[in-house]
C-alpha cells in the first residue's frame, strides 16, 4: 500500500480518491485534521476496504513510528502541511513546526521503516516530497518560467518553511541514499479547496453576495493547474521518477488575479442570468511581501515522464465553478467555526 499524509485537505483527498478509482492498491491516509481538513470530504471511501484512515501529528515520531509499523507501506507521498501564504503572515511558528520540524520528523521515521526493508523492497521503496513554486520567489514580467535550477529565494514565511522541508528531503536523498523526490507545483484550484485561497474564496463569496477582495491592484500572476493534472503527475514521479530529482509541474496558465476573478464572475452569471457579480470587486490593502508573478517550465516533466495538463483553465474553472454550485453542504460545513475569525482576522483591518 501507499501512505498519504494530508490526505484530508484539498490535494491530498483529490489524490486518495483519484487513485483508489484508478488504481487496485489500498491508501492510508494519516492526518492530524486541522482546520484545512474536512473528513467528510472522503465520506465516499468509509466502506471501501482498501482506504484506512490514521489521525496523527506528523510532528509525532511514536505516532509516525506506529503508523509505518502497522500498515508497511512501499511509498510515502507527503502532503501535510500549513498551506496558506496569509495564514503563514499572521502565524509563522505553526509552519515551522509543521512544514520543517514535522517534515524532518516524518523523514526521520521514514529513514528508520526504509533501513529495516528487505533489499529488494527498500530499492523499490520511494517518498514523494510535495512542494511548491513559491520556493523560487518571484518573477518580473517578462522573466523566464521557473525550472529546477532555478535560485531557491522563497519570499513568504509559508513559501520559507516550504524551502527548508524541500532542503531537508534532498538531504536525504545525498546523506542517506534514501529514494526521495521532490515535485514543486504552481497554484492548484479545483474541486474541495478550502475558501481561504483565491479561487474558492471568489467563489463563495460572490454566491454569497459578498465583497470580492482584490490584494492590492489585482495584477499579480499565478499559473493556474487544475488539482486532477497536480494529482496525475504526481502519480507519474511517484511511478517513474528518479531518485533524488526534483521536478516542476505547471499549467501553462498564466493569469493575472483581477482577470481570474473576471472570468469567475461570468461563469458564475450563466447559472444566475442578469446577475453582474463583477459590482462585488472591492480593492483591499496588498498582502506584505506579496510576489508578483510565478511561472512553471515543465518541459523536465514532459520529456522524461510524459506528463502534460489535460485541462485547459477554461474548462479546469468551469468543472470548478459546477462543484461548488453542487456543494453548498460541503462550503456550509467548513465555514463554520474557525472559519468566520479568519475572514475577520485577515479582512477585517484592510481598508
Ligand atoms: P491543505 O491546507 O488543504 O491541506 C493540508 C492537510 O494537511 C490538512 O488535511 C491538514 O489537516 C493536514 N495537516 C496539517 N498539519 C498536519 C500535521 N502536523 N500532521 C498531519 N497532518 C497535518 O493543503 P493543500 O492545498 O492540499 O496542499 C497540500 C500540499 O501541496 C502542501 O504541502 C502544499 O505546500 C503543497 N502545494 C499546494 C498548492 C496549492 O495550490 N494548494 C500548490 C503547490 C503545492
Ligand atoms: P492564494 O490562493 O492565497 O495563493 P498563493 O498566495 O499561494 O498564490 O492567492 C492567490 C493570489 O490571489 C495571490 O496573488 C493573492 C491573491 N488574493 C487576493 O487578491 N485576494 C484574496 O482574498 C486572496 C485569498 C488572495
Amino acid at each position: 500500500m501507499i501512505l498519504v499524509t494530508g490526505g484530508c485537505g484539498f490535494i491530498g483527498s483529490n489524490f486518495i480518491l483519484d487513485w483508489l478509482a484508478t488504481r487496485a492498491e489500498p491508501v492510508v491516509n494519516v492526518d492530524v485534521l486541522t482546520y484545512a481538513a474536512n473528513p467528510a470530504t472522503l465520506a465516499s471511501l468509509k466502506d471501501d476496504s482498501r482506504y484506512a484512515f490514521e489521525r496523527a501529528d506528523i510532528c509525532d515520531r511514536a505516532a509516525m513510528d506506529a503508523v509505518l509499523a502497522k500498515h508497511q507501506p512501499r511509498a510515502i507521498v507527503h502532503f501535510a502541511a500549513e498551506s496558506h501564504v496569509d495564514r503563514s503572515i499572521h502565524g509563522p511558528m505553526d509552519f515551522v513546526r509543521t512544514n520543517v520540524l514535522g517534515t524532518a520528523t516524518l523523514l526521520e521515521a521514514t529513514r528508520a521503516h526504509w533501513k529495516a526493508l528487505p533489499d529488494a523492497e527498500a530499492k523499490g521503496f520511494r517518498f514523494v516530497h510535495v512542494s511548491t513554486d513559491e520556493v523560487f520567489g518571484t518573477l518580473g514580467a517578462n522573466d523566464p518560467k521557473f525550472n529546477e535550477l532555478s535560485q531557491y529565494q522563497p519570499n513568504s514565511p509559508y513559501s520559507a518553511s516550504k524551502a527548508g522541508s524541500d532542503h531537508l528531503a534532498r538531504a536525504y536523498f545525498h546523506t542517506y541514499g534514501m529514494p526521495v523526490m521532490v515535485t514543486n507545483c504552481s497554484n492548484n484550484y479545483g474541486p474541495r479547496q478550502f475558501p481561504e485561497k483565491l479561487i474558492p474564496l471568489m467563489i463563495v463569496n460572490a454566491l454569497a453576495g459578498k465583497s470580492l477582495p482584490i490584494y492590492g491592484d489585482g495584477q499579480q500572476i499565478r499559473d493556474w493547474l487544475y488539482v486532477g493534472d497536480h494529482c496525475s503527475a504526481i502519480a507519474c514521479v511517484l511511478e517513474a521518477g528518479r531518485p533524488g530529482e526534483l521536478y516542476l509541474i505547471g499549467g501553462d496558465a498564466e493569469q493575472a488575479n483581477l482577470d481570474v476573478v473576471h472570468t469567475l464572475c461570468a461563469l458564475l452569471a450563466l447559472h444566475a442570468p442578469g446577475k453582474d457579480y463583477t459590482k462585488q470587486i472591492t480593492y483591499v490593502t496588498d498582502r506584505p511581501g506579496h510576489d508578483r508573478r510565478y511561472a512553471i517550465d515543465f518541459s523536465k516533466l514532459h520529456s522524461e515522464l510524459g506528463w502534460r495538463p489535460t485541462e485547459s483553465f477554461a474548462t479546469g474553472l468551469e468543472k470548478t465553478v459546477r462543484w461548488y454550485l453542487d456543494n453548498s453542504a460541503w462550503v456550509a460545513d467548513v465555514q463554520s467555526g474557525e472559519y468566520k475569525t479568519w475572514v475577520e482576522k485577515n479582512y477585517g483591518a484592510r481598508v
